[in-house]
């Protein structure tokens, strides 16, 4: 109980201010709840609206691909210049120190490796594991076109349900298969799908012709990944013109830890992303930091 000695009349009603809670700057997030728009807020820059999310959860099926085989070693040191980590709870257990504070976005579908079909994945967590680890969101495979195409979106519904219940946020993760075409076309209708079927904001590939259709037609965010390791010049450019086609981040992993400077690499990338900085210029920092050891 505090002490009521001396307390004092309240006078400050502000009566000529209007009271105003800024409303969240995110496409499509204005109607939910505010621990689920909380945990958003530790994912997407509040400043910006948007996000740089550093994905490393590729060996829940690649096993340890190249750049990944010490996350200790070679991850942990990028996290202070990621808004978000996206990897699995194995990893977060293991090697993510509990001082880190940003967002996880948890892996929370898995079964396959590469030897066998990936789209016959299943929730691979427990809803109660996710909030004791605290995570931002949960991060679900979605195969649209792919053999367990059904599976697959059910997994996401079933995860939708469950983070609705308890505020937590659904990526849905577009996978693009080997015989599935990349084009603005397939991204609309897979991204369009996980937005109808409830998922928080939707994750695609970036595609040269049209991306700007793909963005208007989902009523929620979308971040773009990487995708294979290509050039740090070109990884700038494609960070570049997804943003300014109405991309809301990158949730980009080879294309920053298969880069010859991940750190240089990360921190060019957040600039795109936050600042709009051109292709050249972020490729010009990207050099800079890589001399200077970044
Ligand atoms: C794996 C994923 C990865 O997180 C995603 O592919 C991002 O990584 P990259 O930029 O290397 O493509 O979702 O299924």
């Amino acid at each position: 109980m505090p002490d009521i000695e001396g307390t004092k009349d309240t006078h400050d009603y502000y009566p000529d201010i209007p009271q105003q809670v800024e409303p969240t700057k995110l496409k499509g997030c204005g109607s939910l709840g505010w621990g689920m728009v909380n945990r958003l807020n530790n994912i997407f820059r509040p400043e910006t609206g948007r996000t740089v999310m550093l994905a490393v959860d590729h060996g829940y099926f690649m096993g340890p691909t190249s750049g990944l085989e010490r996350i200790d070693v070679t991850i942990v040191p990028l996290l202070p210049f990621a808004d978000t980590l996206m990897c699995t709870r194995g990893i977060l257990r293991s090697l993510v120190p509990p001082t880190y504070t940003r967002g996880i976005v948890l892996r929370a579908s898995g079964g396959p490796s590469i030897l066998k079909e990936l789209s016959n994945e299943e929730i691979a967590v427990d809803i109660e594991d996710a909030i004791r680890l605290n995570v931002s969101a949960l991060a679900v495979q979605v195969f649209v076109g792919g053999e367990y195409e059904t599976r697959s979106l059910h997994n996401m519904t079933r995860l939708v349900d469950l983070g609705n219940r308890y505020g937590i946020p659904v990526l849905g993760v577009t996978a693009v298969g080997r015989d599935m075409a990349r084009d603005a076309k397939y991204m609309r209708l897979a991204t369009r799908i996980c937005a109808e079927l409830g998922a928080t904001y939707v994750k695609t590939y970036f595609v040269e012709e049209g991306f700007e259709t793909v963005t208007a037609a989902c009523p929620v965010p979308i971040v773009i990944a990487g995708g294979k390791k290509v050039s740090e010049r070109e990884a700038l450019t494609m960070a570049y013109n997804a943003i300014q086609q109405g991309a809301c981040g990158v949730d980009m992993g080879r294309n920053i830890f298969q880069s010859e400077a991940p750190a240089a690499m990360i921190q060019a990338v957040s600039q795109v992303v936050h600042h709009d900085l051109k292709p050249q210029a972020a490729f010009d920092l990207y050099q800079t930091l890589q001399r200077q050891g970044g």
